[in-house]
């Protein structure tokens, strides 16, 4: 930092006519931009009701289009009036962004070297930044396309199974059974498990075609699909309790009686 102006000083005399025309220019520029614009927002409904008023401030119509114009303005009138900035000095925009757009529109009106020492922004200098972005573009684009061509089993479609089930695993005339199967088809079940061709494999969850032929017992089926973890520790799949004691035993039903296609 320098020191303050010596008035009295000869040299500072020479100078003090470039510092007031300075200034005048500097100020000046504040009647050009005037305020920053004001762009009322009208609400709907009750926020009008309750006497809320949304203004919008337009930065763009400083020369600089930048939100720091007036900022910037302020630090060279400052400077000015400090005696930190004469003709000639070099202006250094040590900080970063947008007040260096504005720094720069200052030092040309008034002449001074100017020296924006901020980071490189060119889009080619920045290999790493682009990568990454070109990435989450591609990533955007790929996840946007698979969501849309996904296959997912919708409950009427595996529904639709359910009689070639029964007939294929023999419970056609067990109606706890086939209830339970049609449970089975509308609760999600066959997001993780396949059962006869039907449904996809997550999660490292079993086939269940064959499940009755573990001879498990219904007890046991009922109480995994309560508490999975708690009979099959470490066990991923959710808790199915809230479907009731009914729908669990329809299912324990489906399930014992599913023991493998004939
Ligand atoms: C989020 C995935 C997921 C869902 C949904 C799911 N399961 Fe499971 N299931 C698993 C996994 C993983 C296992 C293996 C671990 C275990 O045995 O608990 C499993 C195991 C089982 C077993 C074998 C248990 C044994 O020890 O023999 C049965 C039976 C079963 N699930 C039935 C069902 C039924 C019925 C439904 C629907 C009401 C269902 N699952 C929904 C993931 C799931």
């Amino acid at each position: 930092m320098q020191q303050a102006m010596d008035v009295s000083d000869p040299v500072c005399q020479s100078g003090r006519a470039w510092v007031d025309e300075a200034i005048r220019r500097v100020s000046a520029d504040a009647n050009r931009s005037a305020d920053t614009h004001l762009i009322r927002v009208p609400l709907p409904g009750p926020w009008a009701e309750w006497g809320i008023d949304v203004y919008l401030k337009d930065e763009s119509t400083h020369p600089t289009g930048s939100l720091k114009h007036r900022l910037a303005r302020s630090l060279f009138l400052y400077g000015l009036c400090n005696g930190w900035i004469r003709e000639g000095t070099t202006v250094v925009e040590a900080s970063s962004g947008s007040t260096a757009v504005s720094e720069a529109y200052f030092a040309k009106m008034l002449g001074l070297p100017f020296v924006d020492t901020r980071t490189e922004r060119r889009l080619s200098r920045r290999p790493v930044a682009m990568v990454a972005a070109a990435l989450t573009v591609l990533a955007m684009g790929v996840l946007t396309y698979k969501g849309a061509v996904a296959k997912e089993a919708i409950a009427s479609e595996v529904k639709a199974a359910v009689p070639s089930w029964a007939a294929k695993q023999g419970f056609a005339n067990n109606k706890e059974a086939v209830a339970g199967a049609n449970l089975f088809a509308e609760s999600g079940c066959t997001n993780c498990h396949t059962y006869l061709g039907t449904g996809s494999s997550n999660l490292g969850a079993p086939d269940l075609s064959a499940e009755g032929a573990k001879g498990k017992g219904v007890q046991f089926q009922i109480d995994h699909l309560k508490c999975p973890s708690c009979v099959n520790p470490g066990s991923p799949m959710p808790s199915f309790k809230d479907l009731g004691q009914d729908n669990l035993h329809k299912l324990a039903t489906f399930l014992e009686a599913s023991k493998g296609p004939k």
